[in-house]
């Protein structure tokens, strides 16, 4: 698994598996809303990389586990992600028409709609992680399930997603030094990939390893992928075009938003993405071949183009 070309089968597994289970997982007929369902399947299959659920799945192989036993978790955090993006871009946000390349769901339906869409897929989320029915891998024990319940809800709290939505919200229009950039970039994006990493190791390990060498070096890896994932997001918003990212170019400066390219300059923050890509590979330095995966994840987050 040292080839490029290796990543591209992993990442096209990874798709196929989630997408197929997020497909079972999602109803569908509702008696109650078929409009909201409908939305709700409008911003789960609407193209996105699925980069969460890849994480997942290979942090769960890099210790050793078959990529199935993290499934609950790479539906769950593609859930909150999910979510997250159609709140994200509602007009009391980042106010965006456009996302993955089609109508952004307030636009596509409404806002009161799309409000709805980010809670219903988040409670969908949660309720993947504690009824094994709905996503059933019998390799996951309910004590497990319980920490993966725990870790994302963490990351999509107050003390992770949701806190740095807040700062960056509070933040637009003012200027942030490096920390606290890092602080909102850590908390806004960080979170959930180091929750998808994290929940990932969770599935492979047996219960009660939540102090293990080996996912003490998974954290460390995934903290800087994501924030290098951040970085690089911020970098494409000036440097890529809308066609290739299928959202609004030049949306942050449009908003005034606080970013690494505002703080440092686009060579800076190139400089500074390629660091912690760096770093992150040299976290897993005690890992085996079987995090080969996740080290080339770390590369890919930094050289996408969208
Ligand atoms: C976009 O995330 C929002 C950020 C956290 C930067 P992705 O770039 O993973 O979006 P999709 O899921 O591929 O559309
Ligand atoms: C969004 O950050 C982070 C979350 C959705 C939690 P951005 O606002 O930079 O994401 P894009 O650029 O709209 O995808
Ligand atoms: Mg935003
Ligand atoms: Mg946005
Ligand atoms: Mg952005």
């Amino acid at each position: 698994m040292t080839s490029p070309n290796a990543l591209a089968g992993f990442s096209d597994r990874c798709r196929t598996m989630v997408d197929h289970s997020l497909s079972a997982i999602l109803p569908t007929a509702s008696d109650v809303s078929p409009r909201l369902l409908a939305a709700m399947h409008y911003s789960t299959f609407n193209g996105g990389k699925r980069v969460r659920p890849m994480l997942a799945y290979a942090a769960c192989h890099a210790l050793g586990g078959k990529i199935e036993q993290a499934d609950p978790a790479a539906c769950a955090v593609e859930l909150i992600h999910a979510y997250s993006l159609v709140h994200d871009d509602l007009p009391a946000m980042d106010n965006d028409d456009l996302r993955r390349g089609k109508p952004t769901c307030h636009k596509a339906y409404d806002e009161a709609t799309a409000i709805l869409v980010g809670d219903a897929l988040q409670s969908l989320a949660f309720e993947v992680l504690a009824n094994n029915q709905l996503c059933p891998q019998p390799l996951l024990t309910d004590q497990v399930r319980l920490q993966l319940v725990r870790t994302l809800s963490q990351a999509a709290g107050l003390a992770g997603m949701a806190g740095g939505q807040a700062m960056d919200l509070y933040a637009t229009g003012g200027a942030l030094n490096q920390q606290q950039l890092g602080l909102m970039h850590a908390h806004k994006t960080g979170a959930l990939i180091q929750a998808s990493v994290r929940m990932g190791a969770l599935c492979a390990l047996p219960e009660h390893s939540e102090q293990s060498a080996s996912l003490q070096a998974l954290d460390q890896y995934a903290r800087a992928i994501g924030l290098a994932f951040q970085v690089q997001d911020d970098i494409l918003d000036v440097t890529a075009n809308t066609e290739t990212l299928g959202k609004q170019q030049g949306a942050d400066n449009a908003l005034g938003k606080s970013t690494y390219v505002s703080l440092m300059g686009l060579k800076q923050a190139g400089t500074f993405a390629q660091e912690l890509c760096h770093s992150a590979i040299d976290a897993l330095k005690g890992l085996d071949q079987q995090a080969d995966v996740l080290r080339q994840i770390a590369g890919y987050i930094v050289q996408r183009e969208y």
